[in-house]
């Protein structure tokens, strides 16, 4: 990394390490998010299968959300490792001192280049997060083939890059900011940028974009990373369908799936049919294209070569369903008293139903019982149900949860 706009992000992020995160904190709590939640690896990678005691990689780690989360995951399963890659020395701290605070002994703490991981001698993994990175290299497709070329063939990705409809005003606001104090250093640019975004016009589409909202109010590791980053790019999905494919890689979901389900942001009738008769690909981006919301788009990826892998489907009796976070009982209770749910979904406030008698079935989910044991269990307790009628009572409560990013199929 010797050139000047490779220096750039580099300091950045020397400056900035991104997000802000205090190592006293993991006292208190374990972030977790998407990609890279072991859960999640499981489901979308590894068919639904135990992933076992997995090497990871988390390439341009940061502050360390992703490779802690990881980490402590594959810690309380007993096996597994972590090796953490990030170009910021400053970054690399405070995601070894969160590692220090939580006792994680399983990550192995690297400083370089992604582009350099053959140089590196690391490799080869069986999983690897890349989140909000590639989209700030010069060349992203060489990112991705450096990350490709160091994943087992049976391994996969978790990746984030920046949505392109969820930005609107972004890049206008960065050029603006160029222009107006692109030759002042650090914190009186940075001053000079807060001021122009208080200033904004009101027709200004960075002033009008309801999503960004967080990031403009917030701490100035956010709001740099936003406006003030010396490069980055957004994608469209179509051109992470090219990326991903000149790649190798075939795209085992975008998450949560409720957000890239055009069904979701259509209530005419033929318009959700005709949407639901299009090809995945083409869904997921008519998705994209209609919520105008999705600022970064999450995806899991395995080599296009393995048939074994990509994404579970509740279609075999031996799959293990699992709520993610959520606990088991206080899901049931809630059901128990109204069967509706409501989630926020790219922009839209969406309601959904599920089946009026689906918290007996949500109660007997432990991330354990497979769903043979699970309809086992109803019969016993007397439920007069053959397989088609309990598979089909299970369907529609995964209709419903698995889109919100609620209920997986992991570690059969
Ligand atoms: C926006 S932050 C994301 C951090 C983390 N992945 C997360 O999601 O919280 C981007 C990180 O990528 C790192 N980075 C940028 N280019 C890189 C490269 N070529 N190799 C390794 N890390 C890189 C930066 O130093 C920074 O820490």
């Amino acid at each position: 990394m010797t050139a000047p706009d490779d220096r750039a992000v580099r300091d950045q992020y020397e400056a900035h390490p991104y997000p802000a995160r205090d190592p006293a904190d993991e006292a208190g709590r374990l972030i977790t998010g998407s990609p890279s939640h072991l859960l999640e690896v499981e489901h979308y990678v590894y068919a639904g299968r135990r992933a076992g005691a997995l090497t990871a990689l988390v390439a341009g780690g940061g502050t360390g959300d992703g490779a802690i989360m990881l980490a402590q995951h594959l810690a309380d399963r007993g096996g597994g490792s972590v090796h953490y890659l990030d170009l910021s020395t400053a970054s690399l701290e405070v995601a070894r001192a969160r590692a220090a605070a939580r006792q994680l002994d399983n990550i192995t703490f690297h400083h370089g280049s992604l582009l350099d991981l053959d140089e590196l001698g690391l490799g080869p993994f069986d999983y690897i997060d890349c989140c909000g990175v590639l989209h700030h290299l010069a060349e992203p497709d060489r990112g991705l083939a450096a990350l490709v070329a160091a994943l087992k063939d049976d391994g996969g990705l978790g990746l984030m890059l920046y949505g392109a409809l969820g930005r609107h005003g972004v890049y206008p606001a960065q050029r603006a900011i160029r222009r107006l104090a692109g030759d002042q250093a650090g914190a009186e640019r940075l001053r000079l940028a807060r001021a122009l975004v208080a200033d904004l016009p009101a027709g200004n589409w960075l002033k009008r974009n309801p999503h960004l909202a967080d990031h403009l109010g917030g701490d100035d590791a956010g709001f740099t990373d936003l406006l003030l980053h010396p490069r980055d790019r957004a994608y469209l999905v179509p051109e992470i369908l090219a990326m991903t494919a000149a790649a190798g890689l075939r795209i085992s979901g975008f998450l949560p799936p409720g957000e890239y389900d055009p069904a979701n942001f259509l209530a005419d009738d033929e318009l959700r049919d005709r949407a639901r008769a299009l090809p995945e690909g083409e869904r997921w981006a008519l998705a994209e294209d209609l919520s105008g919301a999705l600022k970064t788009h999450v995806f899991y990826a395995v080599k296009a070569g393995n048939r074994d892998g990509g994404a579970a489907r509740p279609d075999d009796p031996a799959m293990v369903p699992v709520l993610r976070e959520m606990p088991t009982a206080r899901l049931a209770e809630s059901l128990a008293k109204s069967p509706r749910l409501s989630a926020r979904l790219g922009g839209v406030d969406c309601r959904f139903e599920l089946p009026a008698d689906s918290a007996e079935i949500v109660a007997l989910i432990d991330g354990g019982r497979s769903l043979r044991q699970i309809h086992g269990r109803l019969r016993a307790a007397g439920a007069k149900l053959d397989w088609a009628a309990f598979k089909a009572r299970f369907d529609a409560i995964y209709a419903v949860l698995h889109p919100l990013n609620m209920l997986l199929l992991a570690g059969r």
